[in-house]
């Protein structure tokens, strides 16, 4: 999985990507709250900040298989934002090769603390997190989400199978 093409994010992207989550409650979960429902690729391209945020995909002849965003939280604090593997291409290592990917770029943007948010019910993001490194970092809001911060960056670029 350690040569899956990357490329910055395109609008077009997004309408692929609006057809991989069905209810909105898994929108919530990849996108956080307060997103419309029904959405659909411009729609979320706008509500995500797809032009200002750093976004970018993993991608298959040209189509989108993963997304993913890095927030700017502050000085040399970025966040790991809106995480999306195709349903097609899920439990093949893509998810970890799209976030080793985010971290290298954070770093390049000499990035320091690194964080993120998940649904404590979500095992997948949640397992995938702790493997590279992630630790949890304080309580459980009433939403039940839990914010986790990357213990420390280790090489994570060099650790691709
Ligand atoms: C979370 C997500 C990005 C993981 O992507 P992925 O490509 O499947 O992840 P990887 O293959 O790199 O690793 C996944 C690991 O998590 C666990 N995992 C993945 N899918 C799982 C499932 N359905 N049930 C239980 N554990 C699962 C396993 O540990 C798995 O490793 P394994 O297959 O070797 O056992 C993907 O499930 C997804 O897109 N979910 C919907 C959007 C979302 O919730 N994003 C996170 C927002 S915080």
């Amino acid at each position: 999985m350690a040569d899956v093409p990357w490329r910055p994010a395109l609008p077009t992207d997004l309408t692929p990507i609006a057809e991989w989550v069905e209810t909105p409650k898994a929108l919530e979960r990849w996108a956080g709250p307060g997103l419309s429902w029904p959405t659909d690729g411009p729609t979320l391209w706008q509500e995500i900040d797809g032009g200002g945020l750093p976004s970018f995909c993993l991608v298959s002849e040209r189509e989108p298989i993963a997304f993913g965003q890095l927030v700017i939280k502050g000085e040399r604090h970025y966040h790991l934002a809106r995480v999306i593997v195709s349903p097609a291409h899920r439990r093949l290592g893509l998810g970890e090769s799209l976030c080793r990917r985010l971290l290298t770029e954070a770093r390049q943007r000499r990035a320091e603390h690194v964080t993120l948010n998940v649904f404590t019910d979500n095992r997948p993001a949640i397992d995938l997190y702790r493997r590279l490194g992630f630790v949890e970092q304080g309580a459980v809001d009433t939403r039940g989400i839990q914010p986790m911060q990357l213990r420390q960056f280790e090489d994570v670029d060099n650790k691709d199978p």
